[in-house]
């Protein structure tokens, strides 16, 4: 066996599978059973119409052949439309749009095609547990910028590194804090980069989860965002997709030539009923994006009755455990309920953490008494 490469030994620690790893041990452990509210893995599925679409694109003899390098043409139109009605933002589905396996695999290949060795990306903090993978595998130095939780958890570009940056990741509605985007935090966004010459990569997951009447806002409908950045949109969250693995990079066609071109070597390809099935959400009825939404906001009326935080959109809530007292890991062992310890999600997420929306109505309710009772003693 050669020697194991470095870039292997990079890699973090996958913070959901030991995430998981620990929740599955004390689960076999004597006591009740563990509530968990720590995994963002929707509970509801996509609509019928959706899955029927899968279905019947299977059963035809020609869905078991290779499916186009880049993709369906009418899989990437359809995204478009989508971008257009509801984002209002125009893109080329031929040179601005990217079909990929799930944007976690595009949220790695981002760095990997942007980042030389050596050169920054800087992620903000807290972050997305799987942000740091990407610099890891292409062997670019980690730094971050701050998200000021006096400041609705917006970036401080003046906290931010200069140098030879490559990309800066932003994520609006964000995982974990929960909060939507500000008013000029995607204008900074792009000043930075163009002073930095670097490229801004926005992780649209949470678009359509957002709550109180607010309105979806994309990076891409910044001026100026497509001579510099990209967006990621998931089938995941929006239609409850997320076992499906699709998902879209959209916007500077430069960056989007880079992903298809490193698919074309790794990916090639995604299997055509699962296309079909994509074109069938985003072209069907769309009440079940607001319906899913709506379930969202109405469990997190329900958390912020128990937990002192905010939570505008995505479906999580992120809150500061009471100081010197309760951990996550004492939540697990002695209440029996597990949420996302916020050590996972960069530096500044010790003595956070994050609580899942995306679990049924029964299996909450369980965990929020676990909390109260454990916030109370
Ligand atoms: C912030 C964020 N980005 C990306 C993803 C990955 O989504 P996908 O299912 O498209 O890989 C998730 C999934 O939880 C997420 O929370």
């Amino acid at each position: 066996m050669p020697p194991r490469p470095k870039r292997l030994d990079r890699l973090p620690e996958q913070y959901f599978g030991a995430l998981l790893a620990r929740v599955t041990s004390a689960a076999v452990l004597e006591g009740e059973q563990i509530v968990d509210l720590g995994r963002g893995n929707p509970e509801t599925g996509p609509p019928q119409h959706v899955v029927d679409a899968l279905a019947e694109a299977s059963n035809r003899p020609t869905a078991h052949g290779y499916a186009p390098f880049r993709g369906l043409p009418e899989l990437r139109a359809a995204i478009a439309h989508r971008y257009a009605t509801v984002y209002g933002v125009e893109v080329d589905p031929d040179s601005e749009v990217a079909i990929v396996p799930g944007t976690k695999t595009a949220i790695v290949e981002l760095s990997l095609v942007l980042a030389e060795r050596g050169s920054m990306v800087v992620l903000p903090d807290p972050w997305y547990p799987d942000y740091p993978s990407g610099p890891a595998l292409a062997g670019a130095a980690l730094e971050t910028v701050p998200l000021d939780p006096l400041g609705d958890w917006q970036p401080d570009f003046s906290r931010a590194p200069s140098g030879d940056v490559a990309a800066l990741y932003l994520n609006y509605p964000s995982n974990p804090c929960a909060a939507v985007v500000r008013d000029g935090t995607f204008d900074h966004a792009i000043e930075y980069a163009r002073e930095a010459g670097a490229a801004v990569v926005h992780d649209f997951a949470y678009a359509d989860l957002v709550f109180d009447g607010r309105k979806p806002r994309s990076f891409l409908a910044t001026p100026g965002a497509k001579d510099v950045g990209v967006e990621m949109f998931s089938m995941s969250k929006s239609y409850g997709m997320a076992g499906w693995r699709l998902g879209f990079v959209l916007g500077n066609a430069e960056i989007v030539e880079r992903i298809n071109l490193l698919n074309d070597h790794c990916r090639v390809g995604i299997f055509r009923p699962v296309q079909e099935a994509g074109i069938a959400a985003l072209t069907g009825p769309q009440d079940s994006v607001a319906e899913r939404a709506a379930i969202y906001e109405r469990r997190r009326d329900r958390v912020l009755e128990v937990v002192d935080a905010a939570s505008e959109g995505t479906f999580y809530v992120w809150f500061k455990l009471p100081e010197g007292g309760l951990t996550s890991e004492q939540l697990l062992v002695e209440y029996r309920l597990a949420l996302a310890p916020g050590e996972g999600f960069g530096p500044s997420g010790a003595g956070w953490a994050r609580i899942s929306l995306a679990v049924t109505d029964e299996t909450l309710e369980v965990g929020l008494e676990r909390l109260r009772s454990a916030l109370s003693d």
